[in-house]
């Protein structure tokens, strides 16, 4: 969600302004089709502050289920939408809309430590038919080398269309590397809970938090927060689906 993504840039540091860190892409992405990717949704909200509505991204888990971030859910229900099966937000003419009922936000959900960062939202109109994406249930399928895919309509910059869906291969760097930064340990970085991944040239960015982080066809995290976007200092710190999956399928169940 981009206030809040300011917000938490802020929490997590002094200014990013004038360092790489001001920097706002899906970083070093490409172009994704909504095929490969259609439990990939945007979150959208009528007080984003732009013309698609492009508030946070979303994983479809079950026809009238979205997973997406708790940090996401700031505004009452009736403000929020979904949207599957649209690669360009501007094109109104492909993809499916639904209102929300209901927003359950994670009971562990910790605005101080950004732990449990996850809520899932009920369609007021289901989307039947939809190829759902299994839940990474191995905690141990987080550890460094292996590449990791991030999909998302967030930030771009100069590195590809806005409010377009992109997906980014990024490299999973192991808890050490965001656990040896103090001030990610001081944001509420956990090894147990948490994926630090991306890169100088591939990271998710604001407008992405909420969306998706696959490795080999499944769910092993989804967007959560970093210090600026593609900055080789400052990974980016997603929440990972493994400890919470039982709590996650209850819920879509
Ligand atoms: N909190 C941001 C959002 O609401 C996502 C930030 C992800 N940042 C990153 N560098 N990976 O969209």
């Amino acid at each position: 969600m981009l206030k809040r993504a300011v917000v938490l840039a802020g929490v997590l540091l002094l200014v990013t302004a004038g360092s790489s860190a001001d920097k706002q892409f899906i970083v070093g992405g490409t172009l994704a089709s909504v095929s490969e990717a259609p439990w990939a949704v945007v979150v959208t909200n009528t007080q984003s502050s732009r013309p698609t509505g492009l508030w946070c991204g979303g994983v479809l888990l079950a026809p009238d289920k979205v997973l997406t971030a708790a940090h996401c859910m700031t505004k009452p229900v009736s403000t929020y939408g979904a949207i599957q099966g649209r690669a360009n937000l501007s094109d109104n003419s492909t993809g499916r809309v639904s209102g929300i009922s209901k927003i359950w936000i994670h009971p562990g959900y910790n605005t101080k430590n950004n732990r449990n960062d996850f809520a899932i939202l009920t369609l007021a109109k289901p989307f039947a038919g939809v190829p759902l994406i299994a839940l990474e249930t191995n905690p141990n399928a987080d550890r460094r080398g292996v590449t990791l895919t991030v999909y998302g309509w967030g930030d771009t910059a100069d590195t590809g269309p806005d409010d377009t869906l992109q997906k980014a291969a990024v490299p999973d760097l192991g808890d050490d590397a965001c656990l040896a930064n103090k001030e990610y340990v001081a944001n509420g970085y956990a090894a147990a809970s948490n994926v630090c991944a991306g890169n100088g040239s591939t990271d998710a960015c604001q407008g992405d938090s909420g969306g998706p982080l696959v490795l080999n066809g499944r769910l092993l995290a989804t967007v959560s927060w970093g210090k600026g976007c593609a900055d080789a200092d400052f990974p980016g710190v997603y929440a990972e689906i493994a400890p919470v999956a039982e709590t996650l399928a209850q819920q879509v169940r």
